[in-house]
Protein backbone atom coordinates (compact mmCIF):
# COMPACT_ATOMS: atom_id res chain seq x y z
CA UNK A 1 0.00 0.00 0.00
CA UNK A 2 1.47 3.39 -0.70
CA UNK A 3 0.83 6.51 1.29
CA UNK A 4 1.58 10.20 1.54
CA UNK A 5 5.45 10.80 1.68
CA UNK A 6 6.10 12.57 5.28
CA UNK A 7 6.72 16.11 5.32
CA UNK A 8 7.92 16.80 8.88
CA UNK A 9 10.37 14.48 11.04
CA UNK A 10 10.90 13.32 15.02
CA UNK A 11 14.52 11.40 15.72
CA UNK A 12 14.09 10.02 18.97
CA UNK A 13 17.81 8.64 19.95
CA UNK A 14 18.72 5.97 22.92
CA UNK A 15 21.84 4.40 24.11
CA UNK A 16 25.59 5.86 23.99
CA UNK A 17 26.43 8.95 22.75
CA UNK A 18 27.28 7.76 19.19
CA UNK A 19 23.25 7.17 18.72
CA UNK A 20 23.07 10.92 19.54
CA UNK A 21 25.53 11.79 17.05
CA UNK A 22 24.11 9.61 13.96
CA UNK A 23 20.49 10.91 15.05
CA UNK A 24 21.96 14.61 14.34
CA UNK A 25 23.55 13.09 11.40
CA UNK A 26 19.49 11.64 10.05
CA UNK A 27 18.24 14.70 11.43
CA UNK A 28 20.44 16.77 8.86
CA UNK A 29 19.95 14.45 5.98
CA UNK A 30 16.30 14.39 6.29
CA UNK A 31 16.76 18.55 7.13
CA UNK A 32 18.53 18.33 3.26
CA UNK A 33 15.11 16.24 2.12
CA UNK A 34 13.08 19.25 2.54
CA UNK A 35 11.17 18.03 5.65
CA UNK A 36 10.83 20.02 8.89
CA UNK A 37 11.76 19.15 12.28
CA UNK A 38 8.30 18.43 13.94
CA UNK A 39 8.01 19.27 17.80
CA UNK A 40 7.80 15.71 19.07
CA UNK A 41 6.88 12.51 17.94
CA UNK A 42 3.16 12.91 18.01
CA UNK A 43 3.44 15.45 15.21
CA UNK A 44 5.53 14.04 12.83
CA UNK A 45 5.06 12.26 9.91
CA UNK A 46 7.60 10.26 9.93
CA UNK A 47 9.31 8.80 13.56
CA UNK A 48 12.92 7.76 13.44
CA UNK A 49 13.18 5.48 16.47
CA UNK A 50 17.12 5.11 16.76
CA UNK A 51 17.40 2.19 18.98
CA UNK A 52 20.44 0.39 21.46
CA UNK A 53 20.80 -3.04 21.98
CA UNK A 54 23.31 -3.29 25.13
CA UNK A 55 20.95 -4.65 27.32
CA UNK A 56 17.54 -6.18 27.53
CA UNK A 57 15.40 -3.66 28.35
CA UNK A 58 17.27 -1.27 25.96
CA UNK A 59 15.87 -3.33 23.38
CA UNK A 60 12.94 -3.71 24.88
CA UNK A 61 11.80 -0.38 24.82
CA UNK A 62 11.49 0.31 20.84
CA UNK A 63 8.45 -2.00 20.61
CA UNK A 64 6.46 -0.03 23.57
CA UNK A 65 7.29 2.84 21.90
CA UNK A 66 6.32 1.43 19.12
CA UNK A 67 3.04 0.89 20.35
CA UNK A 68 2.71 4.67 21.67
CA UNK A 69 3.00 5.98 18.72
CA UNK A 70 0.29 3.89 16.97
CA UNK A 71 -2.21 4.06 19.62
CA UNK A 72 -1.40 8.12 20.33
CA UNK A 73 -2.46 9.10 16.06
CA UNK A 74 -5.92 7.85 16.33
CA UNK A 75 -5.33 5.44 13.32
CA UNK A 76 -3.46 8.47 11.71
CA UNK A 77 -0.25 6.39 12.74
CA UNK A 78 3.03 8.15 11.48
CA UNK A 79 5.58 6.46 9.07
CA UNK A 80 7.55 4.32 11.40
CA UNK A 81 11.66 4.24 10.98
CA UNK A 82 13.36 1.80 13.17
CA UNK A 83 16.93 2.55 13.13
CA UNK A 84 20.37 1.76 15.20
CA UNK A 85 21.43 -0.97 16.69
CA UNK A 86 18.13 -3.33 17.50
CA UNK A 87 17.64 -2.76 13.59
CA UNK A 88 21.55 -4.45 12.83
CA UNK A 89 20.63 -7.37 15.31
CA UNK A 90 16.86 -7.97 14.69
CA UNK A 91 16.53 -6.76 10.83
CA UNK A 92 13.45 -8.24 8.86
CA UNK A 93 12.04 -9.62 12.43
CA UNK A 94 11.42 -5.76 13.30
CA UNK A 95 8.45 -6.06 10.87
CA UNK A 96 7.33 -9.04 11.83
CA UNK A 97 6.93 -8.60 15.40
CA UNK A 98 5.65 -5.01 14.84
CA UNK A 99 3.37 -4.68 11.94
CA UNK A 100 3.15 -0.80 12.03
CA UNK A 101 7.35 -0.54 11.36
CA UNK A 102 7.92 0.72 7.47
CA UNK A 103 11.22 1.24 7.55
CA UNK A 104 14.65 -0.82 9.23
CA UNK A 105 17.92 0.86 8.96
CA UNK A 106 21.22 0.03 10.67
CA UNK A 107 23.86 1.61 11.81
CA UNK A 108 26.06 1.80 8.61
CA UNK A 109 23.33 2.49 6.36
CA UNK A 110 21.51 5.32 7.54
CA UNK A 111 22.84 7.46 4.71
CA UNK A 112 20.56 5.70 2.91
CA UNK A 113 17.14 6.44 4.71
CA UNK A 114 16.10 9.49 2.42
CA UNK A 115 16.03 6.53 0.08
CA UNK A 116 14.22 4.27 2.21
CA UNK A 117 11.55 6.97 2.86
CA UNK A 118 10.71 7.49 -0.50
CA UNK A 119 10.71 3.15 -0.47
CA UNK A 120 8.12 2.77 2.55
CA UNK A 121 5.97 5.65 0.75
CA UNK A 122 5.77 3.57 -2.39
CA UNK A 123 4.54 0.84 -0.18
CA UNK A 124 7.97 -1.30 -1.36
CA UNK A 125 10.12 -3.22 1.23
CA UNK A 126 12.47 -1.06 2.89
CA UNK A 127 15.25 -2.15 4.80
CA UNK A 128 18.86 -1.64 4.85
CA UNK A 129 21.14 -2.96 7.04
CA UNK A 130 24.33 -4.07 4.63
CA UNK A 131 27.36 -2.96 6.19
CA UNK A 132 29.20 -1.82 3.16
CA UNK A 133 33.11 -1.57 2.19
CA UNK A 134 32.85 2.56 1.98
CA UNK A 135 31.57 3.99 4.66
CA UNK A 136 28.29 6.07 4.72
CA UNK A 137 30.62 9.50 6.49
CA UNK A 138 30.39 10.72 2.18
CA UNK A 139 26.99 10.99 1.71
CA UNK A 140 25.87 12.48 4.81
CA UNK A 141 25.87 16.57 4.43
CA UNK A 142 28.38 19.19 6.03
CA UNK A 143 27.40 19.72 9.82
CA UNK A 144 25.41 22.93 10.15
CA UNK A 145 23.94 23.87 13.72
CA UNK A 146 25.62 21.87 16.06
CA UNK A 147 25.15 22.57 19.77
CA UNK A 148 27.91 24.44 22.00
CA UNK A 149 29.40 20.96 22.76
CA UNK A 150 29.15 18.85 19.81
CA UNK A 151 29.75 15.02 18.95
CA UNK A 152 32.26 13.69 16.25
CA UNK A 153 32.34 10.26 14.87
CA UNK A 154 35.95 9.68 14.64
CA UNK A 155 35.77 5.39 15.21
CA UNK A 156 33.36 2.91 14.79
CA UNK A 157 32.72 -0.84 15.31
CA UNK A 158 34.62 -3.18 18.09
CA UNK A 159 37.13 -5.80 17.65
CA UNK A 160 37.19 -6.92 21.20
CA UNK A 161 34.62 -8.85 21.40
CA UNK A 162 33.57 -8.46 25.54
CA UNK A 163 32.08 -11.83 26.24
CA UNK A 164 28.92 -9.64 27.14
CA UNK A 165 28.73 -7.47 24.90
CA UNK A 166 26.47 -7.31 21.46
CA UNK A 167 28.61 -4.14 20.33
CA UNK A 168 30.75 -5.68 17.70
CA UNK A 169 27.53 -7.37 16.05
CA UNK A 170 25.45 -4.56 15.81
CA UNK A 171 28.07 -1.84 14.69
CA UNK A 172 30.50 -4.18 13.09
CA UNK A 173 34.17 -4.47 13.29
CA UNK A 174 37.05 -1.49 13.64
CA UNK A 175 36.82 1.41 11.23
CA UNK A 176 38.52 4.50 12.07
CA UNK A 177 37.89 7.12 9.37
CA UNK A 178 40.20 8.98 7.95
CA UNK A 179 42.43 12.07 9.22
CA UNK A 180 41.26 14.66 6.62
CA UNK A 181 37.68 14.01 6.74
CA UNK A 182 37.91 14.27 10.71
CA UNK A 183 39.92 17.77 10.57
CA UNK A 184 37.17 18.88 8.03
CA UNK A 185 34.43 18.23 9.98
CA UNK A 186 35.76 19.81 13.32
CA UNK A 187 36.60 22.72 11.32
CA UNK A 188 32.54 22.72 9.80
CA UNK A 189 31.21 22.44 13.45
CA UNK A 190 33.62 25.24 14.58
CA UNK A 191 32.39 27.40 12.05
CA UNK A 192 28.78 26.45 12.53
CA UNK A 193 29.34 27.42 16.10
CA UNK A 194 30.70 24.66 18.24
CA UNK A 195 33.17 25.38 20.90
CA UNK A 196 33.97 21.81 22.20
CA UNK A 197 34.10 18.30 20.57
CA UNK A 198 33.88 15.25 21.87
CA UNK A 199 35.26 12.54 19.70
CA UNK A 200 33.70 9.66 19.83
CA UNK A 201 34.16 5.62 19.06
CA UNK A 202 33.02 2.55 20.41
CA UNK A 203 37.00 2.19 21.32
CA UNK A 204 37.88 5.34 20.59
CA UNK A 205 41.11 5.23 21.40
CA UNK A 206 42.21 2.39 19.18
CA UNK A 207 41.80 5.37 16.55
CA UNK A 208 44.69 5.34 13.57
CA UNK A 209 45.00 7.10 10.45
CA UNK A 210 47.41 8.19 7.91
CA UNK A 211 47.58 12.71 8.25
CA UNK A 212 48.25 14.41 4.98
CA UNK A 213 51.85 13.82 4.88
CA UNK A 214 51.79 9.94 5.05
CA UNK A 215 52.37 9.30 8.57
CA UNK A 216 50.76 7.20 10.98
CA UNK A 217 48.41 9.18 13.46
CA UNK A 218 46.76 8.04 16.83
CA UNK A 219 44.06 9.84 18.90
CA UNK A 220 46.89 11.87 20.24
CA UNK A 221 48.19 13.37 16.97
CA UNK A 222 44.32 14.57 16.30
CA UNK A 223 44.04 16.09 19.64
CA UNK A 224 47.36 17.94 18.57
CA UNK A 225 45.65 18.92 15.23
CA UNK A 226 42.10 19.77 16.63
CA UNK A 227 44.03 21.31 19.58
CA UNK A 228 45.63 24.27 16.75
CA UNK A 229 41.98 24.72 15.65
CA UNK A 230 40.73 28.67 16.34
CA UNK A 231 37.94 29.06 17.90
CA UNK A 232 38.30 25.61 19.69
CA UNK A 233 37.52 25.49 23.39
CA UNK A 234 37.43 21.81 24.65
CA UNK A 235 38.70 18.95 23.44
CA UNK A 236 37.16 15.90 24.77
CA UNK A 237 36.94 11.89 23.61
CA UNK A 238 34.95 8.58 24.57
CA UNK A 239 35.00 5.94 25.22
CA UNK A 240 38.54 4.57 25.77
CA UNK A 241 39.38 1.13 26.26
CA UNK A 242 42.41 0.64 29.23
CA UNK A 243 44.71 -1.86 26.50
CA UNK A 244 44.70 1.17 23.97
CA UNK A 245 45.70 3.63 26.99
CA UNK A 246 49.15 4.22 25.12
CA UNK A 247 51.73 6.70 27.42
CA UNK A 248 51.28 8.94 24.41
CA UNK A 249 47.74 9.76 25.02
CA UNK A 250 48.39 9.88 28.75
CA UNK A 251 50.62 12.26 28.08
CA UNK A 252 48.95 14.78 26.01
CA UNK A 253 46.41 15.23 29.24
CA UNK A 254 49.42 16.89 30.74
CA UNK A 255 50.23 19.04 27.49
CA UNK A 256 47.44 20.00 25.62
CA UNK A 257 44.97 22.73 27.74
CA UNK A 258 41.86 22.18 25.48
CA UNK A 259 42.18 18.73 26.06
CA UNK A 260 39.24 18.83 29.41
CA UNK A 261 40.86 16.77 32.58
CA UNK A 262 38.32 13.85 32.19
CA UNK A 263 38.83 9.89 31.18
CA UNK A 264 35.78 7.38 30.90
CA UNK A 265 37.59 4.75 31.07
CA UNK A 266 35.41 1.62 31.87
CA UNK A 267 36.89 -1.28 34.00
CA UNK A 268 33.98 -3.19 34.42
CA UNK A 269 34.59 -5.59 37.24
CA UNK A 270 37.78 -5.32 40.03
CA UNK A 271 37.85 -9.75 39.95
CA UNK A 272 40.56 -10.61 37.30
CA UNK A 273 38.88 -14.09 37.14
CA UNK A 274 35.52 -11.99 35.86
CA UNK A 275 37.60 -9.56 33.51
CA UNK A 276 39.42 -12.83 32.30
CA UNK A 277 36.04 -14.48 31.59
CA UNK A 278 34.45 -11.45 30.28
CA UNK A 279 37.77 -11.55 27.94
CA UNK A 280 38.94 -8.38 29.13
CA UNK A 281 42.65 -7.87 28.10
CA UNK A 282 43.44 -5.66 30.85
CA UNK A 283 44.13 -6.74 35.07
CA UNK A 284 43.26 -4.87 38.19
CA UNK A 285 46.10 -3.60 38.43
CA UNK A 286 46.94 -2.66 34.90
CA UNK A 287 43.76 -0.70 34.99
CA UNK A 288 45.01 1.30 38.36
CA UNK A 289 48.63 1.73 36.89
CA UNK A 290 46.79 3.56 34.06
CA UNK A 291 44.99 5.51 36.40
CA UNK A 292 48.43 6.32 38.50
CA UNK A 293 49.79 7.56 35.22
CA UNK A 294 46.88 9.90 33.88
CA UNK A 295 47.47 11.37 37.01
CA UNK A 296 50.78 11.68 37.34
CA UNK A 297 50.24 13.60 33.57
CA UNK A 298 46.90 15.81 34.86
CA UNK A 299 46.52 15.29 38.82
CA UNK A 300 43.50 16.93 38.84
CA UNK A 301 42.02 14.81 36.33
CA UNK A 302 38.15 13.58 36.83
CA UNK A 303 38.13 9.08 36.08
CA UNK A 304 35.03 7.78 34.61
CA UNK A 305 34.10 4.09 34.81
CA UNK A 306 31.65 1.58 33.80
CA UNK A 307 30.89 -1.76 36.02
CA UNK A 308 28.53 -4.98 35.25
CA UNK A 309 27.91 -6.57 38.52
CA UNK A 310 26.21 -10.34 38.25
CA UNK A 311 28.19 -11.24 35.66
CA UNK A 312 28.11 -15.04 34.94
CA UNK A 313 29.93 -16.84 38.03
CA UNK A 314 30.70 -13.78 39.66
CA UNK A 315 31.21 -14.97 43.56
CA UNK A 316 30.92 -12.64 46.76
CA UNK A 317 34.80 -12.68 46.75
CA UNK A 318 34.77 -11.39 43.12
CA UNK A 319 32.38 -8.89 43.57
CA UNK A 320 34.86 -7.94 47.23
CA UNK A 321 37.56 -6.84 44.32
CA UNK A 322 34.90 -4.84 42.43
CA UNK A 323 34.23 -2.65 45.39
CA UNK A 324 38.12 -2.78 46.13
CA UNK A 325 38.71 -1.35 42.59
CA UNK A 326 36.22 1.53 43.22
CA UNK A 327 37.68 2.46 46.24
CA UNK A 328 41.41 2.64 44.66
CA UNK A 329 40.23 4.44 41.74
CA UNK A 330 38.19 7.19 43.28
CA UNK A 331 35.52 7.98 40.55
CA UNK A 332 34.18 11.32 39.80
CA UNK A 333 31.88 9.57 38.05
CA UNK A 334 30.51 6.07 36.90
CA UNK A 335 27.84 3.85 35.65
CA UNK A 336 26.79 0.67 36.26
CA UNK A 337 24.48 -2.15 35.02
CA UNK A 338 23.27 -5.60 36.40
CA UNK A 339 24.37 -7.75 33.51
CA UNK A 340 22.13 -8.60 31.13
CA UNK A 341 22.10 -11.90 28.47
CA UNK A 342 22.14 -11.24 25.53
CA UNK A 343 21.47 -12.94 22.19
CA UNK A 344 24.40 -14.62 20.57
CA UNK A 345 27.21 -13.03 23.20
CA UNK A 346 29.88 -16.14 24.48
CA UNK A 347 28.28 -14.97 27.84
CA UNK A 348 24.74 -16.49 27.42
CA UNK A 349 25.94 -19.46 27.03
CA UNK A 350 26.98 -19.86 30.70
CA UNK A 351 23.85 -20.40 32.04
CA UNK A 352 24.33 -22.58 34.76
CA UNK A 353 26.80 -20.19 36.53
CA UNK A 354 23.99 -17.55 36.06
CA UNK A 355 23.84 -15.28 39.37
CA UNK A 356 20.44 -14.76 41.20
CA UNK A 357 18.71 -11.70 40.27
CA UNK A 358 18.10 -10.84 44.05
CA UNK A 359 21.35 -10.75 44.07
CA UNK A 360 22.74 -9.33 41.47
CA UNK A 361 20.11 -6.43 42.10
CA UNK A 362 21.78 -6.38 45.95
CA UNK A 363 24.91 -6.03 44.68
CA UNK A 364 24.45 -3.24 42.18
CA UNK A 365 22.88 -1.20 45.21
CA UNK A 366 26.15 -1.70 47.53
CA UNK A 367 28.39 -0.93 44.27
CA UNK A 368 26.12 2.77 42.75
CA UNK A 369 26.32 3.52 47.24
CA UNK A 370 29.59 3.39 46.87
CA UNK A 371 29.77 5.21 43.53
CA UNK A 372 27.46 7.54 44.94
CA UNK A 373 29.77 8.77 48.01
CA UNK A 374 32.45 9.04 45.44
CA UNK A 375 31.07 11.13 43.13
CA UNK A 376 29.62 13.30 45.64
CA UNK A 377 32.90 13.51 47.62
CA UNK A 378 34.10 14.92 44.09
CA UNK A 379 31.81 17.68 43.22
CA UNK A 380 32.83 18.44 47.14
CA UNK A 381 36.38 19.29 46.31
CA UNK A 382 35.37 21.26 43.72
CA UNK A 383 33.54 23.78 45.78
CA UNK A 384 35.85 26.85 46.77
CA UNK A 385 37.49 27.08 42.79
CA UNK A 386 37.05 29.49 40.32
CA UNK A 387 36.72 27.78 37.00
CA UNK A 388 35.32 27.99 33.24
CA UNK A 389 31.97 26.23 32.22
CA UNK A 390 30.65 26.35 28.85
CA UNK A 391 27.18 27.23 28.75
CA UNK A 392 25.12 24.64 27.32
CA UNK A 393 21.25 25.41 27.95
CA UNK A 394 18.73 27.25 29.63
CA UNK A 395 18.25 26.24 33.41
CA UNK A 396 14.65 25.80 34.99
CA UNK A 397 14.40 29.07 36.96
CA UNK A 398 14.16 32.22 34.97
CA UNK A 399 17.81 33.46 34.46
CA UNK A 400 19.52 30.17 34.69
CA UNK A 401 21.62 28.35 32.80
CA UNK A 402 23.42 24.93 33.20
CA UNK A 403 26.98 25.06 32.03
CA UNK A 404 29.49 22.21 31.90
CA UNK A 405 32.72 22.58 34.21
CA UNK A 406 36.36 21.33 32.92
CA UNK A 407 35.56 17.96 34.96
CA UNK A 408 32.22 17.16 33.16
CA UNK A 409 29.91 18.36 36.22
CA UNK A 410 26.76 20.01 35.42
CA UNK A 411 26.94 23.78 37.47
CA UNK A 412 23.99 26.03 37.83
CA UNK A 413 24.25 29.68 37.51
CA UNK A 414 22.49 33.12 37.01
CA UNK A 415 23.53 34.83 33.93
CA UNK A 416 22.89 36.70 31.42
CA UNK A 417 25.63 35.53 29.09
CA UNK A 418 24.33 33.52 26.03
CA UNK A 419 23.89 29.87 25.75
CA UNK A 420 27.46 28.75 24.16
CA UNK A 421 29.76 31.19 26.16
CA UNK A 422 32.33 30.75 28.40
CA UNK A 423 32.35 31.76 31.46
CA UNK A 424 34.05 32.53 35.26
CA UNK A 425 32.15 31.11 38.37
CA UNK A 426 33.07 30.30 41.55
CA UNK A 427 31.49 27.00 42.37
CA UNK A 428 29.75 27.48 45.67
CA UNK A 429 27.76 24.32 46.02
CA UNK A 430 27.60 20.46 44.96
CA UNK A 431 25.22 17.95 45.54
CA UNK A 432 25.28 14.51 44.08
CA UNK A 433 24.36 15.58 40.69
CA UNK A 434 24.65 18.94 39.76
CA UNK A 435 26.59 21.80 41.38
CA UNK A 436 25.95 25.83 42.11
CA UNK A 437 28.16 28.67 40.64
CA UNK A 438 28.12 32.30 41.05
CA UNK A 439 29.91 34.99 39.05
CA UNK A 440 32.90 36.15 40.92
CA UNK A 441 32.00 39.32 42.42
CA UNK A 442 34.96 41.55 40.42
CA UNK A 443 33.49 40.03 37.63
CA UNK A 444 29.97 40.96 38.19
CA UNK A 445 30.52 44.61 39.76
N1 LIG B 1 32.58 0.68 23.85
C1 LIG B 1 32.27 1.09 25.11
C2 LIG B 1 30.79 1.02 25.40
C3 LIG B 1 30.18 -0.28 25.49
S1 LIG B 1 28.53 -0.31 26.01
C4 LIG B 1 33.11 0.37 26.09
O1 LIG B 1 33.77 -0.58 25.76
O2 LIG B 1 33.14 0.80 27.21
C5 LIG B 1 28.56 0.60 27.51
C6 LIG B 1 28.58 -0.22 28.74
O3 LIG B 1 27.46 -1.07 28.81
C7 LIG B 1 29.76 -1.16 28.86
O4 LIG B 1 30.91 -0.52 29.26
C8 LIG B 1 29.26 -2.14 29.88
O5 LIG B 1 29.52 -1.70 31.20
C9 LIG B 1 27.76 -2.14 29.66
N2 LIG B 1 27.30 -3.39 29.03
C10 LIG B 1 27.63 -3.89 27.83
N3 LIG B 1 27.03 -5.09 27.62
C11 LIG B 1 26.28 -5.34 28.72
C12 LIG B 1 25.44 -6.42 29.11
N4 LIG B 1 25.26 -7.49 28.34
N5 LIG B 1 24.83 -6.34 30.33
C13 LIG B 1 25.02 -5.28 31.13
N6 LIG B 1 25.80 -4.24 30.82
C14 LIG B 1 26.44 -4.26 29.62
FE1 LIG C 1 31.62 -3.99 23.94
FE2 LIG C 1 33.95 -4.65 24.97
FE3 LIG C 1 33.84 -3.59 22.55
FE4 LIG C 1 33.30 -2.08 24.67
S1 LIG C 1 35.27 -3.05 24.20
S2 LIG C 1 32.13 -2.17 22.77
S3 LIG C 1 32.31 -3.51 26.04
S4 LIG C 1 33.03 -5.57 23.12
FE1 LIG D 1 23.57 0.80 22.36
FE2 LIG D 1 24.53 0.41 19.97
FE3 LIG D 1 25.48 2.36 21.46
S1 LIG D 1 23.92 -1.15 21.38
S2 LIG D 1 25.27 1.54 23.52
S3 LIG D 1 23.44 2.21 20.68
S4 LIG D 1 26.64 1.08 20.06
Amino acid sequence: MSRKSPKSYHVKSFGCQMNVYDGERMAELLDAQGLSPAKDADAADLVVLNTCHIREKAAEKVYSDIGRLVKGKGGDKPMIAVAGCVAQAEGAEIPKRARDVDIVVGPQAYHKLPDLVAKAARGENALDTDMPAASKFGALPKRAKPAPSAFLTVQEGCDKFCTYCVVPYTRGAEVSRPWDAIVDEAKALVDAGAKEITLLGQNVNAWQSEDEAGRTQRLDGLIRALDRIEGLARIRYTTSHPSDMTGELIAAHGEFEKLMPYLHLPVQSGSDPILKAMNRSHSAASYLAILDHVRQARPDIAISGDFIVGFPGESEADFDATLEIVRAAKYAHAFSFKYSPRPGTPAAEMGDEFVPAEIADERLQRLQALLNEQQLAFNRKTVGKTTQLLLERDGRKPGQKIGKSPWLQSVHVETDAPIGSLIDVDIVSAGPNSLGGAIPAKAAA
